[in-house]
């Protein structure tokens, strides 16, 4: 018998999720063999030797491949109970969670399905994992503006479900002023912006989000630190930054984890959170990515209490709750 007390992740928000990102190989082949889908792949272990990335763009290619596998309703409501399960084991109370609606309507599923099929499983999530959840709708940076205003048009009948609208996919040479317009009608509508940038793209994709866009929060942003009177403005402002350590290897945007610059971040006073964005692809949950930052980073437990404090600063929560949770 173990006196050992069990290990207790610090209850957190989890911010930065691609449900699309949350995958795993064992459901992608379940799901394959459900809907009829064949996968280029002949196992899950010779699925998951192909998660070997080399930048950005090497993981999408094979990210909007899997979803092949995501059809109906039910899909899309299985993957969020997957994802939910495994948050609330990781000490997750709040997800605000990301969706590619344009990554399923261009294979003539309708935004319905999606939104339905994910809504089934959130609506229940507080009850069933003690997580509350909300949605935020992402535009495809690389496909046009024009596709981006159809997918805002075609979630109109859904608008009451989303919290907020994102940006994402291939940034280099997208930047964020191709979307100003339905930006605009996004907060027109009273939606919560948030873009990723600074992943791979400059400091200046990180000022145009802000002034172009007015996002709220950053996803990523890492390289804010190449500009520091930038980095002055998101400190003055506490622009929140939705930083992800180990996707932030997996892709390349650096080195090492040990050479992560999220202490130097902290220590310049930005408003620094600890997320997963895609974790069936690269090897970690909201805390499994904690837990890798405290030991590659050597972080003390008010650095890491500081973060998830940081997670409840940074979420779209009314005061009452965001009050219980710090
Ligand atoms: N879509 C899913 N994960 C992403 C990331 N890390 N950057 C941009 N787009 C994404
Ligand atoms: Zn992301």
């Amino acid at each position: 018998l173990s006196h050992r007390p069990r290990y207790r992740p610090v209850p957190k928000a989890e911010l930065h999720l691609h449900i699309e990102g949350t995958l795993e190989p064992e459901l992608a082949f379940a799901l394959a063999e459900r809907n009829g889908v064949t996968l280029p792949y002949a196992t899950t272990d010779e699925l998951r030797r192909a998660y070997s990335f080399t930048d950005l763009q090497s993981f999408l290619d094979l990210y909007y491949a899997l979803m092949a596998v995501l059809r109906t309703e039910d899909d899309f409501c299985e993957l969020a109970d997957a994802y939910l399960t495994r948050a609330a084991e990781q000490g997750v109370r709040h997800a605000e969670i990301f969706f590619d609606p344009q990554a399923h309507t261009a294979r003539g599923i309708p935004v319905a399905a999606v939104i339905e099929g994910l809504c089934r499983a959130l609506d229940r999530s507080e009850q069933q994992y003690g997580i509350t959840t909300q949605l935020i709708m992402c535009f495809l940076r690389d496909q046009s503006a024009e596709s981006a205003m159809e997918v805002f048009d075609a979630a109109q009948p859904f608008l009451h479900r989303i919290a907020g609208v994102g940006l994402d996919s291939a940034e280099v040479g997208n930047p964020p002023a191709k979307f100003r317009a339905v930006y605009e009608r996004a907060a027109a509508v009273g939606l919560r912006r948030v873009a990723h940038a600074g992943e791979e793209g400059p400091p200046s994709y990180i000022r145009e989000a802000l002034d172009v866009l007015g996002a709220e929060r950053i996803d990523h942003g890492l390289r804010c630190l190449e500009d520091p009177g930038l980095v002055e403005r998101l400190v003055r402002d506490q622009v929140p930054l939705t930083v992800c350590p180990l996707s932030n290897v997996r892709l390349r945007c650096v080195d090492t984890l040990a050479g992560h610059p999220l202490p130097r971040m902290l220590d310049a006073g930005l408003l620094v959170t600890v997320n997963s964005d895609d974790p069936a692809y690269f090897g970690g949950y909201a805390d499994d990515n904690f837990r890798a930052v405290r030991e590659a980073l050597a972080l003390d437990d008010e650095t890491l209490r500081r973060l998830a404090a940081n997670s409840f600063r940074a979420a779209f929560l009314d005061e009452t709750t965001r009050a219980a949770y710090l």
